[in-house]
């Protein structure tokens, strides 16, 4: 179980704008509910088991009780909507900072909202917006994973094993740091991205639409979008599924 009298003690302020529950349904609905009564920006949702836990084009996020961060943050940004689609991105760096900078774990980035250990995914982000307010969904493998032929633990690929609870805590602010810069320093963060990129200067293929593509990655652009370079033309994708390197 999540030991919230630890997590407290770590981060005390992130603590007092925590709301953690045993089990939901899943953060993100929790999370739009609180917001639709007013709670303030940067509150948090926690469980540590999610019966729903949703992902990305109607996937479902499965982790077991224990075994994972599974958090949504209620954001309400200064900055203009037509900046909502760097806050996954923001959101990847942190975490990724994070693991790499606190636990020395080389993890990468997979646009547009995974984080990587060892080539495999261990985190995922989910960004939803409505009414003037932004829920952002965080779910991290730390202790293990249901499905390990395409996931990845944290804990699985280091000698010291990492806490849930110090996580949590390096996290939170880091999030928040990175989420409140995406409208004025997104050029450094776009620089600090693409220097952890796993696809830059590879090969996919991916959907977009429902057309199918292959390309070489050349970057990401100030609006989020994936800049690859496809029968000899640099494209922009701002949505693209199913992206795989090529030969992996
Ligand atoms: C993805 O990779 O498709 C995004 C996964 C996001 C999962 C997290 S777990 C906490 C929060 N609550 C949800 O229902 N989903 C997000």
């Amino acid at each position: 179980m999540f030991n919230i009298r630890q997590f407290a003690a770590l981060a005390p302020d992130s603590y007092q704008q925590l709301h953690y529950h045993e089990q939901l349904e899943s953060t993100n609905d929790e999370a739009h509910r609180l917001a639709n009564e007013g709670v303030e920006h940067g509150s948090i949702v926690l469980a540590d088991y999610q019966t729903q836990g949703r992902g990305r084009r109607g996937a479902r996020w499965m982790s077991g009780p224990g075994d994972g961060l599974l958090f949504s943050m209620v954001l309400r940004p200064e900055f203009d909507q037509s900046y909502y689609g760097r806050i996954a991105l923001a959101a990847g760096l942190a975490i990724a900072a994070v693991l790499r900078e606190e636990f020395h774990i080389q993890a990468e980035l997979k646009w547009p909202n995974d984080v990587l250990v060892s080539g495999k995914k261990c985190c995922g982000v989910l960004v939803e917006s409505k009414d003037g307010y932004v829920v952002l969904g965080v779910g991290i493998n730390v202790c293990n994973t249901p499905d390990k032929n395409h996931f990845v633990a944290v804990n699985d690929v280091v000698s010291k094993q990492v806490s849930r609870e110090k996580l949590l805590a390096h996290l939170l602010p880091s999030i928040m740091k990175h989420v409140d810069h995406c409208a004025t320093e997104f050029d450094s963060q776009l620089r600090q991205i693409e220097g952890m990129s796993y696809l830059h200067g590879k090969q996919i293929c991916f959907l977009s639409g429902d057309v199918q593509y292959q390309g070489s990655v050349q970057g990401i652009a100030s609006d989020g979008s994936l800049i690859v370079t496809v029968d000899g033309e640099l494209t922009h994708f701002a949505q693209a599924s199913d992206v795989r390197v090529v030969g992996d």
